[in-house]
């Protein structure tokens, strides 16, 4: 056997059972590399006379292209073992039970809102909505407050910076500024509608985020009121006593909460009342409509003159009444959370406790009596 073919056996010994791409390049560089053995041989083709060279050449440039070739188809085979390999151990088990996945829940604010929400809409409530920064006119001015109104304080209120007409904006206090937005429209529109024979009267609901200056288990800087404002020709107190009650009967899915109202005062409703609800206390933490005790639940009165006159509205055509509740108040109430901080500290564990369903429908089943 001549050296040429003993080293052709070598190498194609060595290639078929190299073990993989790694093996098979070490024998690459050692026969085809720069000083590899098929390379030096290559080499002395050039200090061969013509003759040799013409036999020789095509002997060593053969070898080199079947060794070459044999590397090839060798690397193809392994590479196409190891990605079979890999399809039979990486295999996606089709019958494996899925990973349980962390569900998001519904924060309680808005779950309570839906219900506040699905409750006014069956009496015929529509929502409305202002804006969380406002100026001083619609928050407290058109509002019957007077100039030296504790809640005009810095230390009560957020007040941002003047803007470039000197005026300061205030984070909203309370939804009531819609109020006066949603008067001032009828008010526009009042013509028209009377024109035309029909008179449709207010009534809204506004919930919306209200913001001030207080922190303890109760209060929080920003939190969630609700609105509600109903105008017409001949509203009266009885009107909002029957609304309230069947608000919180639904609401709270009791059939009969015993109320009172107690006197208060508001500078934008006349006379304006507190509404309280019966209330245990006695098991630690509150149930509705039962024991003997009072729960204060909602802010409420007849609409003030000077607020019906401050929109454009005549107090001898037009009255109403206007009621504020606090959201995430009775969200604490219903479903028993102690402290008010809690609901906005974004604790996925607090969340997760107290946290609905996505697909929970409202919980109020009741229905209106
Ligand atoms: N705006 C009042 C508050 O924030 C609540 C309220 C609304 C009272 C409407 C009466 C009528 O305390």
């Amino acid at each position: 056997m001549t050296d040429l073919a003993q080293l052709e056996a070598d190498l194609s010994g060595r290639i078929a059972v190299a073990a993989d791409v790694a093996a098979l390049e070490a024998i690459r560089v050692e026969a085809l590399g720069k000083t590899g053995a098929i390379s030096e041989l290559l080499k002395t083709l050039g200090r061969m006379s013509p003759d040799e060279r013409r036999t020789e050449g095509p002997k060593i440039n053969g070898l080199r292209d079947a060794v070459a070739s044999a590397i090839a188809a060798r690397k193809a085979a392994l590479e196409a073992a190891e990605l079979d390999a890999r399809l039979a151990s990486e295999r996606v088990d089709l019958s494996l039970p899925p990973r349980p996945e962390r569900k998001g829940r519904v924060h309680p604010t808005m779950q309570v809102l839906d219900e506040m929400i699905a409750v006014f809409a069956d009496m015929g409530f529509s929502l409305a909505e202002g804006p969380d920064i406002e100026d001083d006119f619609h928050n407290f001015t058109a509002l019957n407050f007077p100039p030296r109104h504790p809640a005009r304080e810095m230390h009560d209120t957020f007040w941002l910076p003047e803007d470039a007409r000197g005026e300061r904006k205030v984070l909203r206090t309370h939804t009531s500024p819609v109020q006066i937005r949603t008067m001032q429209r009828l008010n526009e529109k009042l013509p028209a509608w009377i024109a035309n024979g029909q008179e449709p009267p207010i009534r809204i609901i506004v919930p919306g985020r209200t913001y001030r200056s207080d922190s303890d288990a109760t209060h929080t800087p920003m939190f969630h009121q609700m609105e509600g404002l109903v105008i017409d020709r001949a509203i009266h107190m009885g009107h909002l006593k029957w609304t309230l009650d069947q608000f919180i009967a639904r609401f709270f899915e009791t059939p009969a909460v015993e109320s009172r109202f107690r006197p208060h005062h508001f500078p934008f409703t006349e006379p304006s009342a507190e509404m309280d609800v019966k209330c245990d206390r006695s098991g630690g933490d509150v149930k509705i409509g039962q024991g003997n005790d009072w729960m204060e639940v909602v802010g409420c009165g007849m609409v003030h003159p000077n607020v019906l006159r401050n929109c454009g509205l005549d107090p001898d055509q037009w009255q109403g009444f206007a009621f504020g509740f606090g959201i995430d108040r009775l969200g604490m109430l219903k479903y028993g959370m102690p402290d008010l901080r809690d609901m906005f500290a974004s604790d996925v564990r607090w969340l997760e406790h107290y946290g609905f369903s996505a697909f929970q429908a409202p919980n109020t089943s009741t229905g209106l009596s």
